[in-house]
């Protein structure tokens, strides 16, 4: 039986890997230390939980796994700790690589479109690299060390995922981080006029958690290490975020526009060109939106989030 590692495994994504890996009958360890995670995201898990941090938890422990999935780091955006993202986002990651290296350990780690910026959409692999926030750049870090790794072991198997706007079931625990689907969601069923910044024109790749967790298990059959994209290949709007929630909840909402008080750091326009991925690792987004919103809102209700 395969054995493999998730760390960030009680996160949102991370939780749900863990979940099918275990489904498909691999053998899954979670290594997570709880700090935007939550248990209530694994029930149904029945493998093994560490609880230790990524910077010292002994390595040891993890020889005889077949594959890294690496979800783990500060996934709040808006800290402004420089050292703190870098070490728990670059140096965490690093130690898990070498790791890999070392012990032939298939290597398969969450990136972001976070390292791109402002770059122009629809964005490819090689625009990155003018982040616009300290954890953008911590990502960053991570795929220029990758790259550095994957020409000095070319028989490695290393594989970054530049996750665009992910949302889907068990985002409920990021708070203020989770996806606008799911805060606009929220506000509605709550009775309040859903709120957006000026003038909901704003445009983002949001892609369903369903199709990440496949891009993943893609990621272990690739043929040659890379960096790629994943995402749903288009960029929706906030105001179309509305307007599909509004006819899958069966409301008539309007959104209130607010100043955007992150102007400076926003990104306007992201939406991933998938060319890469589908050639390096078969990937294709199998979820359109329209769809995945439904398909959530029913996961939603039955798991009470929402009545
Ligand atoms: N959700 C998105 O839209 C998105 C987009 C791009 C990239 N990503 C990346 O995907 C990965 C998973 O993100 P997520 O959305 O599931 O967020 P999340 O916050 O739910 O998951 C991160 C997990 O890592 C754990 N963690 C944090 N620091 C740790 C440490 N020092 N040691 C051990 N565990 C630690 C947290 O407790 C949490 O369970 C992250 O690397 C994130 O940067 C997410």
């Amino acid at each position: 039986m395969m054995k493999v590692l998730v760390t960030g495994g009680a996160g949102f994504i991370g939780s749900n890997l863990a979940l099918e890996l275990q489904d498909r009958g691999y053998e899954v360890i979670v290594l997570d230390d709880f700090s935007s995670g939550h248990f209530k995201n694994l029930i149904g898990f029945e493998g093994d939980v560490v609880t230790e941090s990524i910077l010292d938890v002994d390595l040891n422990r993890f020889r005889d796994v077949d594959i890294i999935f690496h979800q783990a780091a500060i996934t709040d955006t808006t800290i402004q700790d420089q050292k703190l993202m870098m070490q728990i986002n670059t140096e965490g990651f690093r130690r898990f690589l070498d790791f890999a290296i070392e012990n032939n350990i298939k290597f398969i780690y969450a990136s972001s479109a976070a390292t791109y910026g402002n770059a122009p959409a629809p964005q490819k692999e090689e625009y990155a690299g003018k982040p616009n926030n300290i954890y953008g750049f911590s990502k960053w870090i991570c795929d220029c060390i990758a790259k550095k790794y994957m020409e000095k072991y070319p028989d490695a198997h290393i594989i970054g995922l530049r996750y665009f706007n992910v949302f889907g079931p068990r985002e409920q625990y990021k708070g203020k981080m989770a996806s606008m689907i799911w805060q606009l969601a929220k506000q509605m069923i709550e009775g309040k006029n859903p709120k957006i910044f000026k003038w909901g024109e704003q445009k983002r790749d949001q892609v369903y958690v369903k199709d990440v967790v496949r891009a993943n298990l893609l990621a272990m059959d690739a043929k040659e290490s890379c960096i790629v994209n994943v995402g749903s290949g288009r960029a929706v709007s906030f105001n179309y975020i509305i307007e599909v929630l509004n006819k899958v909840l069966g409301f008539d909402y309007t959104p209130e526009y607010i100043d955007n008080p992150y102007k400076e750091f926003y990104q306007e326009h992201t939406e991933a060109d998938l060319s890469k991925a589908k050639k390096y690792l078969g990937y294709k987004p199998e979820w359109k939106f329209e769809k995945a919103v439904e398909d959530y809102i029913k996961w939603l209700k039955k798991n009470k989030y929402i009545k």
